[in-house]
Order: C-alpha cells, then sequence, then structure tokens
C-alpha cells in the first residue's frame, strides 16, 4: 500500500514539508471566540494566484504550529478552505488542500464511531475525546477549481471531520457537554503559554529551513 496519499492520489516518496511551505508566510491563528471562527465562512468563486498564495501560508502555518490540518477562518480569512497533512491511524501520509469541502454524509450502519483524543490549533493546549466516524468523504474543488475527493479513515478522517466543521463555523468544542467544554478551556488556560513559546521556537527553526537564501544541501 502506498505510503503517501497527495491530493487524493498516491505518489512514490514527499518532502518532509509540502513545497507549499517554502513559499508561504506564517500568520496568526485564530483562536476559540473571535467571531470568524464561529460563522459560517463563505464560498471560494475566485480561483488564482491570491487563493495558492492563502494556501502556501496556511501550510506554513500549519507547520509552525505542528498541525495536522488548518482551515482558513483560523488564519482569518472567512472562506471555505482548509490544508491538511494527517497520518492516519495504518500510518498513511495524507498531504493536500480542498477548497469548498462537503462532507459526504454515510450510511449510520456502515460507520463506526471512534472516540478518540482530539485537539485543535485554535484551542491551544487542549486535548479531548471526541466521537467521530472511522471514515470519512469530503468532496470539493482544488486550488485549480477541479473537481477532488478525499477520502480518509482513523485519525485522518477525524481530521477531515474536524476541519469541514471548522468551515462550518464549528469547533470541537460545540460536540462536548458543557463540563468538557469547562475542561478544554480549564487546559487551554494551563497550557497556552508553553503552546505558544513552542509555536515561536518552531517558527524560527522553520525559518532556516525553508529560507530561499539558504543553498541546498549536498
Ligand atoms: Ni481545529
Amino acid at each position: 500500500m502506498p505510503r503517501v496519499f497527495v491530493q487524493g492520489r498516491p505518489v512514490d516518496s514527499y518532502p518532509r514539508l509540502a513545497p507549499e511551505a517554502r513559499r508561504g508566510a506564517v500568520r496568526r491563528i485564530t483562536e476559540v471566540g473571535e467571531e470568524v471562527l464561529h460563522k459560517s465562512c463563505r464560498d471560494v468563486t475566485e480561483f488564482g494566484p491570491d487563493l495558492a498564495a492563502l494556501i502556501d501560508d496556511m501550510f506554513l502555518t500549519m507547520y509552525v504550529a505542528d498541525g495536522a490540518g488548518l482551515a482558513a477562518n483560523q488564519v482569518d480569512v472567512d472562506l471555505r478552505l482548509f490544508v491538511y497533512d494527517c497520518l492516519d491511524d495504518d500510518g498513511v501520509r495524507h498531504v493536500g488542500h480542498i477548497v469548498n469541502p462537503v462532507l459526504e454524509p454515510l450510511d449510520p450502519t456502515e460507520r463506526r464511531l471512534l472516540d478518540e483524543g482530539e485537539g485543535c490549533l485554535s484551542v491551544p493546549g487542549a486535548v479531548m475525546d471526541v466521537p467521530r466516524p472511522d471514515r470519512a468523504v469530503v468532496r470539493g474543488l482544488d486550488k485549480d477549481g477541479n473537481p477532488l475527493t478525499v477520502e480518509g479513515t482513523g485519525y485522518f478522517a477525524r481530521c477531515l471531520a474536524h476541519e469541514t466543521d471548522h468551515v462550518s463555523g464549528h469547533v470541537y468544542l460545540d460536540r462536548l457537554s458543557g463540563r468538557e467544554r469547562k475542561e478544554a478551556l480549564r487546559q487551554v488556560a494551563d497550557r497556552r503559554d508553553e503552546v505558544f513559546a513552542r509555536r515561536a521556537a518552531k517558527t524560527e527553526a522553520l525559518k532556516s529551513q525553508v529560507s530561499p537564501s539558504v543553498p541546498p544541501r549536498l
């Protein structure tokens, strides 16, 4: 079985950082409570260099925060798209972006719910168990407007569902009980500073890796 899928298709190999990140800039990640995270985003209607540049920035921003997925409203852009670089439960890596994603409804008799740990870059420092289907199919477009379908299982299915929730204006806390939500926010209060310090350090470390002024190592 191929070990890497890019835009839903198997490839033989892929760099550790997606090429988009080398062109991108780091943007600020929005946090729970900011309006842009709690309303449905607008469909993307313009496919061109601005969209491609946004995707580049989203990849780099995701990497400096050690994320497995990032939606546009997490960098304060009110548009329906997300990027991902995520391992599934079989250790297969999935990398890509999807524009105007729609999660396909699955037959309830064929899906199984997994109640496993989930975090979010916009809820820094918290991890809570959230029930999610063990399989997900998302349909949408690529940055050039071509139709695209991405399927995932296990943790990658969780990622696809989580990111599609984001573009609809939902964070995973919305799926928790009031008591669990309070617990998640308590974890944020405890660990937020530590998470931000780690992101700052990673930003410095990645700058040297992605900087075009550094000659390639032989
Ligand atoms: Ni998230």
